[in-house]
């Protein structure tokens, strides 16, 4: 097939916040690319732009692989997704709402909650003389309501009192711009749920994120960039658990309508009680660092198979 691969120009891309953000995209195009490649797929490279609309259709491609994370900025993700959308040619990955679903941390949770998947109990923040609701239980984390990559979260983003919270608060609108959610801290153990799919969906093998010997157990931008955590995958669970979750991630996947592929984190509390935290609509697919690749690994899908099964759905949904 011909296999366009729209992707980042990193060269365009603003990364004030997210340095290590350049080497993991170029690293994850390549490896996309050589992996159609290697399924003998012809692959023809658009870095992703404001005209590209008019470049794609001239190439007479089967299939888009879309693997833009923006083109200056991570929320314009979602941007991209609108434009293809606009073609009559198959992409891979779910549609523009489902992006903006999953791109609004607070907005997953509302479709979460209306479908009777747990998750922290929160309050969004548009400025800091807000009154905290008096149902929220200290520790609370502080996190920017739509970014990714940890951006903006650090040690002092759990807090303990109203004092750390409303200076958190105010950092996190101020550096993004944006509203800051505060959420109840799940102190627990933490997995992340690979699910794959488009109307028949299947769940990999789950990854439990490992914290031992770390300053926080939670993931600081600064563990993610020295990709410092451990893992295990699959996760040492009973199967209880493990059935919870994976129907748990795949009742996510139909709530925000994904295609594809997606990637929950997921927070055990102390009483083992699962909460989702977010589901990520563009899951890493960079070979030996992002969670999404090795899941499918150990599920039995290698990483030039995983790429071809990609396409391939976003191919037979077209043929429709
Ligand atoms: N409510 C929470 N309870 C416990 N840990 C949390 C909570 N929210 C976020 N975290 C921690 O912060 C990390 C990043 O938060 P997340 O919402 O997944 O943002 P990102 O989009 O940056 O990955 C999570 O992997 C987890 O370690
Ligand atoms: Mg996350």
């Amino acid at each position: 097939m011909r296999v366009g691969l729209v992707y980042t120009d990193t060269n365009k891309r603003n990364s004030l916040f997210d340095p290590h953000g350049n080497i993991q995209t170029n690293n994850t195009v390549a490896a996309i690319k050589s992996a159609l490649e290697n399924k003998n797929h012809e692959v023809i490279m658009i870095p992703a732009d404001i005209d590209m609309l008019i470049k794609i259709k001239e190439k007479n491609l089967d299939v888009i692989f879309n693997a833009c994370t923006g083109i200056k900025n991570k929320k314009e993700q979602a941007n991209v997704v609108a434009m293809l959308e606009l073609l009559d040619i198959p992409f891979v990955g779910s549609g523009l709402s489902s992006h903006i679903f999953g791109l609004h941390k607070e907005i997953s949770k509302v479709l979460f909650r209306k479908m009777g998947i747990p998750t922290p109990n929160s309050q969004l923040f548009y400025s800091d003389d807000t009154k905290l609701d008096g149902n929220l239980r200290f520790p609370l984390i502080v996190k920017p309501e739509h970014e990714g990559s940890s951006l903006g979260i650090d040690n002092e983003s759990v807090v303990y009192n109203e004092k750390a919270l409303y200076e958190k608060i105010k950092e996190v609108i101020d550096k993004f711009n944006q509203p800051a959610l505060v959420e109840e801290y799940v102190n627990g153990r933490e997995f992340t749920i690979g699910i794959l799919g488009d109307k028949d969906i299947q769940v990999f093998e789950i990854l439990e994120v490992i914290y031992s010997k770390m300053e926080v157990n939670f993931m600081t931008v600064s563990i993610k960039a020295k990709d410092a955590a451990g893992y295990e995958c699959p996760a040492n669970i009973d199967k209880e658990l493990e059935v919870k979750l994976k129907e748990y991630a795949k009742r996510a996947f139909r709530a925000l309508e994904l295609r594809d592929y997606a990637r929950a984190d997921v927070r055990l509390d102390r009483y083992n009680n699962p909460y989702f935290i977010e589901i990520n609509t563009l899951p890493g697919l960079e070979p030996g660092y992002s969670d999404f690749p090795k899941m499918a690994e150990k599920s039995g899908l290698k990483y030039d198979d995983l790429i071809e099964k990609l396409v391939l759905l976003a191919y037979n949904r077209g043929k429709k």
